[in-house]
């Protein structure tokens, strides 16, 4: 009886790490927007990565007067670390499918004075973007594209939204944890050669452990 009560919490542990793991590309829509609708705000909630996103707005040498777009914010870390820096006077915007994610986000943001120059919105990027044509100077996002059944139609709404000279900052996943990730420099390259506009200047750049990054520049080539 132990044995066998031991071995299912061993499958609990080991499936609800394999979700975390491949963010939840293999377990279909429902159960991962469950997941982190649930799970997100305390898991998402109980650090920042502060010290992370300035250095790499640094590295992007970012002007400050950007509108800005972070697709899978979870409980908007990013967006929130922007506009805090006093050089920052542009804009931004965090998306999540996750409502309860959008609520901390937004509840941080009003804690921290921050309300004015940010926007938490609840979008499944499943579906088209709620965002006009040529909105955003920046968009970033990490660890979703490479969710979708269709990252192609993601890449094609963020050209659609994106400046003339705008700015995709893509992650890049890396070392053990790319195993499950589909998306590698190369599919970015030729994906991002596909977007019915001059081809972007690409480079990559160190970020996390786990994650490098693509930043293509369009209207630079
Ligand atoms: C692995 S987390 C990454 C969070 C954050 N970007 C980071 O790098 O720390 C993926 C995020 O994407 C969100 N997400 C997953 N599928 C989504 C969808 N279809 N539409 C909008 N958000 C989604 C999840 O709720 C989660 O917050």
């Amino acid at each position: 009886m132990v044995g066998v009560i031991l071995i299912l919490l061993g499958l609990l542990i080991g499936g609800f790490l394999f979700v975390l793991m491949t963010d939840g590309r293999y377990f279909g829509k429902q159960l991962m927007y469950w997941v982190y609708d649930r799970i997100g705000p305390a898991a998402f909630g109980s650090r920042s990565e502060a010290s992370d996103w300035q250095g790499l707005f640094a590295a992007l040498k970012l002007q400050g007067d950007e509108q800005v777009l972070d697709v899978g914010t979870a409980v908007g870390d990013l967006p929130l670390t922007l506009t805090a820096q006093p050089n920052f006077q542009g804009h931004a915007t965090g998306i999540d499918w996750s409502p309860r994610m959008m609520e901390t986000a937004y509840l941080e943001a009003q804690k921290r004075g921050l309300t004015a120059r940010i926007d938490f919105r609840v979008v499944d990027v499943r579906q088209p973007l709620p965002f006009n044509d040529n909105t955003f100077d920046v968009i970033f996002c990490f660890g979703l594209i490479e969710t979708l059944p269709n990252p192609q139609a993601l890449l094609q709404e963020f050209s659609r939204i994106a400046q003339p000279n705008g700015m995709l900052v893509l992650s890049l996943y890396k070392g053990w944890s790319s195993w499950s990730a589909a998306l590698d420099l190369k599919w970015y390259q030729s994906h991002l050669a596909q977007l019915g506009r001059p081809a972007p200047e690409i480079q990559t750049l160190p970020f996390r452990n786990s994650q490098a990054v693509v930043v293509a520049r369009f209207g630079k080539v």
